[in-house]
């Protein structure tokens, strides 16, 4: 089993460059699925979530070829099969945006439920109500969700709940329908507007996105494209937090300052010295910290998946801080591992209340998910002593080459393989 060993409280320093943003790439890779022709993808970040869609769409009859390790050429042309089976997409939440590929493709499509970071229920009713707007008929069938339309007409749809999943759904269903769709009440967040300009550069006419009224006018064909993936607003803001909580002067470079003002609000509010640039955000912390309330919001609010890595370092504030999750209704498991660290956290359904220690003290912890894992790295890096942390596989999804960068900011952070320890027969038998 792979593991991360961090030896804490060495302040961070330097600079860091942030990747091409997650949650952008794994919606539009399969958006390319709906291409005439072949996109060339830049900027994708190197992560397993990334490497496992490429894979899916390969299984599928695509030809995805690696022009060097961020950039993608995609064929999607040869796709043969509208059906994703479990195999597919079990280890991922963003393989549900095969449906509206293949759906606007090919007016059918079989999608395994998907998995993903496990957060409380996860419905899909928002994508179906979609989908059904423009004409598809739906159904569930051992565990295989099943959408199928005669033909695609666009519709307004008022979605019930900001999801981004859903809008990117309903946007790429609609891309090639027939007439007009309008998705009111749809999630702004930046990479629903990044899956928007990519459609577009392919002949897409799309406008709005990044208000909650996104209009889609059908068009016959979608042509190949070159495309940058925007910065990750998240791994961005992750370094900004880990600066912070480890008292260091770091410039997160590569990102756009305009998608992490949330986080430089509180990172403010919290006492940290933050200076915005062009293309960078420099963070400069002296090691304290003012307690402060966060409140998870749909974008342009606080994002949620942050929520865990605030959390961390709210643990060693001075006073009491009350974090509300506003978006998920069960993301606050992990709290139990950060109170490993020493923290003083306790839950009340979407509620922490978190009274600040003075000092965290490494432990031995587990990656809940892929941010509470971010999480466990930030205590980690700012707590007295050693931390291990284990199910380091939910990091890797999602942040690249996470060692290295930390490392070049001067973090003692090592990734180190331990066979699994063989249970003890004398303890079996007893
Ligand atoms: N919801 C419904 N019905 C639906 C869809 C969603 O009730 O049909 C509810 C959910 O239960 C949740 C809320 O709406 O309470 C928001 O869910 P959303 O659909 O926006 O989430 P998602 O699309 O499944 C994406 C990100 C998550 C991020 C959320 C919220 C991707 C691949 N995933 O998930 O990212 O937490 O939006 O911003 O884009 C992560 O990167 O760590 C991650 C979990």
């Amino acid at each position: 089993m792979e593991k991360f060993f961090i030896n804490g409280q060495v302040p961070l320093n330097g600079e860091v460059k942030i990747s091409g943003a997650k949650n952008a790439a794994v919606a539009i890779i399969p958006a390319v699925i709906l291409s005439d022709g072949v996109c060339r993808i830049e900027n994708i970040p190197n992560i397993n979530d990334v490497t496992l869609m490429a894979h899916i769409l390969e299984q599928m009859g695509a030809c995805v070829k690696m022009i060097n390790k961020s950039t993608f050429e995609i064929d999607a042309r040869n796709v043969h099969s509208h059906v994703a089976s479990f195999n597919f997409v079990r280890n991922m939440r963003a393989s549900c945006y095969l449906l509206g590929a293949l759906l606007g493709r090919f007016h059918k499509a079989s999608v395994a439920l998907p998995g993903g970071c496990d957060f409380g229920v996860r419905p899909i009713d928002q994508h179906l109500k979609g989908f059904s707007a423009l004409g598809a008929a739906n159904s569930v069938e051992s565990g295989l969700v099943n959408v199928t339309a005669k033909k695609l007409v666009g519709d307004t749809v008022y979605m019930d709940v900001v999801s981004v999943g859903a809008t990117i759904n309903i946007i790429l269903a609609a891309v090639k329908a027939e007439g007009t769709t309008v998705i009111e009440n749809a999630a702004k967040e930046p990479h629903i507007v990044d899956l928007a300009n990519f459609l577009n550069s392919m002949g897409a006419e799309i406008s709005g996105a990044g208000t909650d009224s996104i209009k889609i006018k059908g068009v016959d064909h979608l042509n190949g494209t070159t495309y940058s993936i925007i910065p990750d607003q998240i791994e961005a803001g992750t370094y900004m937090v880990a600066a912070a909580a480890t008292g260091g002067d770091v410039t997160v470079k590569n990102v756009i300052p305009k998608h992490l003002e949330a986080i430089t609000a509180k990172l403010q509010e919290i006492g940290i010295d933050v200076q915005e640039f062009d293309e960078s955000i420099r963070v400069c912390s002296d090691g304290t910290f003012n307690k402060c309330n966060v409140k998870t919001m749909p974008h342009p609010g606080f994002p949620t998946d942050m929520q865990p890595q605030i959390t961390a370092l709210l643990s060693m504030a001075n006073g009491t801080s009350i974090v509300n999750e506003n978006v998920w209704d069960n993301r606050f498991r992990y709290t139990d591992e950060l109170s490993r660290f020493g923290s003083k956290i306790s839950v009340d359904g979407k509620i922490a209340v978190i009274e600040g220690v003075p000092e965290l003290v490494g432990t031995s912890v587990r990656a809940m998910d892929l941010r509470a894992g971010a999480a466990m790295i930030i205590a980690g890096l700012a707590a007295y002593g050693t931390t291990v942390i284990e199910d380091i596989n939910h990091i890797e999804r999602g942040y690249e080459n996470i060692v290295e960068k930390l490392t070049g900011l001067g973090a003692d952070i090592k990734k180190v393989y331990e066979p699994e320890e063989e249970p003890v027969l004398s303890s079996i038998i007893s």
